[in-house]
């Protein structure tokens, strides 16, 4: 094993060649996240240090890191919410995973990421920046609060962005007869390390019976059977 304190000795000690941090929580949901400026500019901008942190009240935060390159200024996704004190989490499916790419591009405040990427925003019900019309599922969020965490070397910022979530949109298509989103369906996108993602696809969902959970029983009772001998392969591996 190769055991190192990333505060002595960076985050590429031998024998890792490339920043390893990245690597070591994966895969991470990706906050696609719509902003708009006071001036009424969108912004879309993926992050994967995305997370939703509790369920009662709603709340998600992501995590806008340093400078836009080449600048002093922090990212617009941060300088909006924290001007608007509104955001918007889209999912990224298999379907957008170009599309969300395009829209990580470094650019200046009133540049248009969505435009760029060919996708098309629809108004929100609660706040100002719009959801993506082909992303399947959308929270609209308030922004409650921003954590700094301790100052990069470079003096910007590594902010926690904190927010409550205030209106959800879930696509029609997504929704099963039994009143579940169709994870079979949705295909989410998921960043590993480095440069890759993986995409949740049907064959790699199973259930898995916790000792006393049962509130899924319906679902899981309709699936467990032709996927039980799939899941104990996984468990004798
Ligand atoms: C999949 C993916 C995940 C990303 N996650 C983050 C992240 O968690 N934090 C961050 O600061 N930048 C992240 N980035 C880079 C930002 O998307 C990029 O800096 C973007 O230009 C910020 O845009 P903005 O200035 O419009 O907010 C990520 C990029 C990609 C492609």
């Amino acid at each position: 094993m190769a055991h190192f304190d990333p505060n002595e000795v960076g985050m590429r000690p031998p024998p890792f060649k490339h920043t390893v941090y990245n690597a070591l929580v994966v895969p991470r949901p990706i906050g696609w996240i719509s902003t708009v400026s006071p001036d009424g500019d969108f912004n879309l901008a993926p992050f994967s240090f995305f997370a939703q942190v509790s369920g009662s009240p709603p709340c998600v935060i992501y995590c806008p890191n340093y400078f836009k390159p080449g600048t002093r200024e922090s990212k617009d996704s941060l300088t909006n919410a924290e001007d608007t004190g509104e955001f918007v989490y889209n999912m990224c499916t298999a379907e957008l995973l170009d599309q969300m790419v395009v829209t990580s591009k470094h650019s200046p405040r009133n540049f248009d990421e969505m435009k760029e990427a060919g996708l098309e925003g629809v108004p929100c019900e609660k706040v100002g920046p719009p959801r993506l019309k082909n992303s399947p599922i959308a929270m609209e969020c308030k922004h409650m609060q921003t954590i700094d965490m301790p100052t990069p070397q470079d003096g910007s910022r590594a902010a926690m962005v904190l927010g409550h979530v205030v209106q959800i949109h879930v696509a029609d298509e997504v929704i099963t007869d039994e009143g579940l989103i169709d994870m079979r369906k949705l295909r989410p996108v998921g960043r590993l390390g480095y440069y890759d993602y993986t995409i949740v696809e049907p064959e790699n969902i199973f259930p898995y019976k916790t000792p006393d959970d049962d509130r899924f029983h319906g679902h899981e009772s309709k699936a467990w059977d032709e996927i039980q001998p799939r899941v104990e392969e996984f468990v004798q591996e």
